[in-house]
């Protein structure tokens, strides 16, 4: 009797699922693939979605517009701490990263008691495949992508090369710097980085078996400066449609940079919707940091109207251009206000993943996925910007209040550096409408509307006085800096002199992160990594120096 009841009733359960698909039948849950795709040294002025009409950038603009503009958004302000916060989910405090960027012959790396954003989502069924720069360390093999989480790698091991010769120069050396797995590209000579990177990103969305989730981790070098000889290289015919950016070779050359970058993203745009599979998907567009502006590290970027630009706290430094797209994402279409930092990944894309990141302790990472996707008060009020006792300066933000201490390269880039891009060409709704993201969404019915891009771009745009700011403005080499960043976005208006006990609560906040910090991993370079003793190639010359009889993958 009990059991004919369980039986039928156990059959018409099942019945049930088949037919109203609720329940899948095998244990398997369809998670999204996950895009993400991070940008090197792209300043907040230089999307189109932020009020920029130099450059156009239609394929990011089009995914902005249909899914979340994140326009309350921080990043580091370098390189390798950035990447280490979004692998790790912490400050670069808390792990020792907090000081500059990882050199090609330092003989360090993450540590590697850090559990990394691929391990978690490989424990979610995720397969994860990185292509780009990595940047977290190479001197020995552990450091390594592969040996990391990640199933392959197409890529570069350090934090620039030229995009055509794939060398990097670096003290104390010059060697090249691309690798399929662990073996030297020799053969990828001549072609371009960026395009490089798209072909294989390409080729990783054709090709992957969609029983299993899809992490792409699509870390671009574009972009960052090449180098010496070369900064900013481009294909010529691309630099020329921007003749229009008068009198200024290196920003055109940069555009021209930022277009190879833009139809990258929407040649994966579309290799996503040619799987089919693109409406299950969560994107990522970020930057790891602010513009270097004119002059700065050989390049162009522009952050207008924040000020500061890349290694430095000011706004321009950490405030990045960001994206969040996904059909999950339940209130699209608008601007997010959220407080949001980078190493808020981790844990946002776990749970968007439908993973738990409430199980996971001891990171600085603030999931943000209800937040997002529901328009709901972000849980993250503080930010810590960086502690770097080397350099001497300090950074947080706290609510409405940012509290900057000491500053970088004597406070030579401590100003607002253009170009505005405030004119230009006119800024085109068709031309985002029917670029190849724009297609690939109109096919699910997730193409913006004229509309929505009219009050969103606005909505996006900071806008700040175009005069010199008169003495309200703050000398970090003299003084501490107080802004109220929801007011004053630009920090042109120090505000220590009128609230002395919020320059005193954030000062105490500050010593409180600081009694959390362990030391900066930083270590001399060593001159055994120079590339010359390598066959002219940057390596894992730890493995070899360790085990002298191993044989040289260069
Ligand atoms: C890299 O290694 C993975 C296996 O981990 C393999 O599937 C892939 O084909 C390799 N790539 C190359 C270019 O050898
Ligand atoms: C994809 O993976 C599933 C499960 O491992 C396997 O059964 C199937 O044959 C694979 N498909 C292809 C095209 O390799
Ligand atoms: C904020 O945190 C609280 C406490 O952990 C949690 O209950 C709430 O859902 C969080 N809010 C959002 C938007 O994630």
């Amino acid at each position: 009797m009990t059991y004919w009841f369980r039986f039928v009733s156990l059959t018409l359960l099942n019945l049930y699922n088949l037919v109203f698909n609720i329940y899948p039948v095998t244990t398997q849950i369809s998670r999204p693939h996950i895009i993400f795709i991070i940008a090197d040294d792209l300043g907040w002025n230089d999307v189109g979605f932020h009020g920029s009409n130099q450059i156009p950038t239609p394929n990011i603009d089009a995914l902005a517009y249909s899914g979340l503009i994140l326009n309350n958004y921080y990043v580091t302000a370098i390189c390798t701490p950035s990447r280490s916060a979004l692998m790790t989910g912490k400050y670069p405090i808390h792990n020792g990263m907090q000081h500059t960027v990882l050199y090609g012959a330092e003989p360090r790396g993450l540590p590697l008691n850090e559990k990394l954003l691929p391990q978690y989502l490989q424990e979610l069924g995720y397969e994860n495949h990185i292509v780009g720069k990595w940047h977290l360390g190479s001197y020995r093999k552990e450091y390594l992508p592969m040996f990391r989480g990640f199933k392959s790698h197409l890529g570069s091991w350090t934090g620039h090369h030229d995009y055509n010769d794939h060398t990097a120069v670096e003290s104390p050396g010059w060697g090249l710097d691309m690798r399929r797995n662990m073996s030297v590209a020799y053969d990828l000579h001549g072609k371009y980085s960026t395009d490089v990177f798209t072909q294989e990103s390409v080729k990783i969305i054709k090709n992957h078996n969609t029983t299993k989730p899809l992490f792409l981790y699509l870390a671009h070098t574009a972009v960052h400066s090449g180098n010496p000889y070369n900064p900013l290289p481009a294909p010529d015919d691309v630099v020329k449609r921007f003749s229009y950016i008068n009198n200024n070779y290196n920003r055109q050359k940069f555009a021209a940079i930022l277009t190879k970058l833009d139809e990258s993203v929407g040649a994966v745009t579309k290799a996503l919707s040619d799987k089919g599979i693109l409406s299950n998907c969560l994107i990522v567009f970020t930057t790891d940091n602010g513009g270097p502006a004119e002059g700065f590290n050989l390049n162009a970027a522009s952050n207008f109207p924040l000020r500061g630009v890349k290694n430095t706290l000011w706004e321009g430094g950490v405030r990045g251009a960001a994206l969040f797209w996904s059909p999950l994402i339940k209130k699209p279409n608008r601007v997010a206000k959220q407080r949001m930092h980078i190493a808020d990944w981790l844990p946002t894309l776990i749970d968007a993943a439908g993973g738990d990141s409430s199980q996971i302790y001891n990171i600085d990472g603030i999931t943000q996925w209800r937040a997002l996707s529901e328009d709901e008060t972000s849980n993250r009020t503080e930010i810590l910007h960086n502690i770097d006792d080397i350099y001497g300066n300090a950074a947080v933000t706290s609510g409405s209040w940012k509290l900057l201490k000491g500053t970088t390269y004597n406070g030579t880039w401590d100003k607002w550096f253009g170009p505005s891009g405030r004119t230009g060409y006119n800024y085109s709704i068709p031309l985002v409408i029917q670029s190849p993201a724009g297609k690939a969404l109109q096919l699910i019915n997730r193409a913006p509307t004229v509309d929505q891009i009219q009050t969103m771009r606005p909505q996006a745009t900071i806008e700040c006085p175009t005069t010199e700011p008169s003495n309200t403005t703050c000398n970090l080499l003299k003084e501490l800096c107080l802004f109220n960043i929801d007011d004053d976005p630009c920090e042109r208006h120090n505000k220590a002199k009128s609230f002395p006990i919020i320059v005193e609560y954030l000062t105490l906040l500050l010593n409180a992160y600081n009694k959390t910090a362990i030391p900066p991993g930083n270590l001399p370079l060593d001159p055994r990594g120079d590339p010359k003793y390598w066959n002219y190639v940057w390596t894992n010359f730890g493995d070899y120096i360790l085990n002298p009889g191993t044989v040289i993958i260069a």
